[in-house]
């Protein structure tokens, strides 16, 4: 089932030594894609998983692998999450000097090429890759940890990169501190996949807490 409004859970905040189950467990909940934070500890001050990681949980759900990939360089393993299973790759704009060849071999894999900016990255730098991406991740925290909150001057940029996109088939993305009270704001301004970490595995009651995120978001769609 699709839905306009896509529901992301990062399992940086599921229990890493149940992955597959946390996954399953998202997967039964509602969530439409499984968003999955790769961290470098040199792009980001902070380690997770790798490529392996992500071919071990492919198994446990046919829910699209959307692949956060927060490391620098970013171009030689890009191959290694394509055959990983992932169904969608996104790289910083600030993780390497060549971002149109990166999003370019992404796609030369068939998967689905993601451009994320962190919270000072300005709009502007993904103004001539545009028609290589098929979604924008805008980072509403500083990327690295979950848990964190959310920055507010980054609605601004969700606007403009809005405006930006115009008519192409681009989907916004937002991702850091996305709850029931943010949710609305970030959709008013222009994003449609919200990727909440903390806001959907805190607590352990994961459909409710999608679909919470999920009404809070179709709010903003109607503000
Ligand atoms: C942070 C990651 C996020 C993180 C969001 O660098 O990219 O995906 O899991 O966590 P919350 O939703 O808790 O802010
Ligand atoms: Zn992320």
């Amino acid at each position: 089932m699709t839905h306009e409004i896509i529901i992301a859970p990062s399992i940086l905040s599921a229990d890493f030594a149940k992955l597959g189950e946390e996954v399953r467990a998202v997967d039964r909940a509602g969530a439409d894609w499984i968003h999955i934070d790769v961290m470098d500890g040199h792009f980001v001050p902070n380690i997770t998983m790798g490529a392996m990681v992500v071919k071990a949980l492919r198994p446990h759900t046919k829910k699209v692998f959307d692949v956060h990939l927060m490391i620098a360089p970013c171009d030689p393993y890009i191959e290694a999450f394509a055959d990983a299973g992932a169904d969608m790759i996104t790289v910083h704009v600030s993780a390497g000097p060549h971002l149109d060849r990166s999003l370019q071999l992404i796609r030369r894999f068939g998967v689905k090429a993601g451009v994320s900016l962190t919270p000072s990255t300005h709009e502007n730098t993904i103004e001539y890759v545009l028609d290589k991406v098929d979604h924008v991740l805008v980072m509403t925290v500083n990327p690295g940890f979950g848990g964190q909150t959310f920055i507010p001057e980054q609605l601004h940029k969700i606007r403009a990169i809005k405006k930006m996109i115009g008519e192409r088939p681009i989907q916004i993305e937002v991702d850091g501190g996305i709850h029931v009270e943010t949710a609305p704001l970030v959709v008013e301004a222009g994003a449609n996949a919200l990727v909440s970490g903390s806001g959907i595995f805190d607590g352990g009651r994961y459909a409710e807490n999608i679909a919470a995120i999920r009404a809070a978001a179709m709010r903003g769609r109607v503000a």
